[in-house]
């Protein structure tokens, strides 16, 4: 704990004061390459805590990701497309939607697996018919 207090009380401070940081935004021209050097390691800690906050806290960051979704259906189809007739359906059906299924297009309950794995809560559509 005393060398976690030292690096808080003493060593930070003067790592950080012995940083050069201009009084003046016209300091900055004057720069030199060592100074600017010295400061990327405290800017990239930065630049990470500041991401790695953002994409913590912010629920908008996760949606920015684009992934794919489908990894193995008819991945040779430009789209995939299936077709199931209604009267086929003796009295209902259970289709996936997570793009995991083995059997494909109905659910064998591998979105289970996916949701664990993912924190998601995808689940399939079931279509009943009314008696
Ligand atoms: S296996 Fe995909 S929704 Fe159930």
């Amino acid at each position: 704990m005393e060398s976690f207090s030292h690096l808080v009380k003493v060593s930070l401070p003067n790592y950080l004061s012995d940083l050069p940081i201009p009084n003046s935004i016209g300091g900055w021209f004057k720069l030199g390459v060592k100074d600017w050097l010295s400061l990327i390691p405290p800017t990239a800690i930065l630049a990470g805590v500041g991401y790695m906050s953002y994409y913590t806290f912010c629920p908008n960051a996760k949606k920015n990701i684009k992934t794919s979704i489908n990894y193995k259906i008819k991945k040779d189809s430009k789209k995939v497309v299936d077709t199931v007739d209604v009267e086929d359906i003796a009295e209902k059906a259970v289709f996936c939607r997570c793009w995991k299924s083995e059997n494909w297009p109905y659910c064998d309950g591998s979105h289970g697996r996916h949701n664990e794995a993912t924190c998601d809560n995808i689940g399939p559509l079931i279509i009943t018919k009314n008696k």
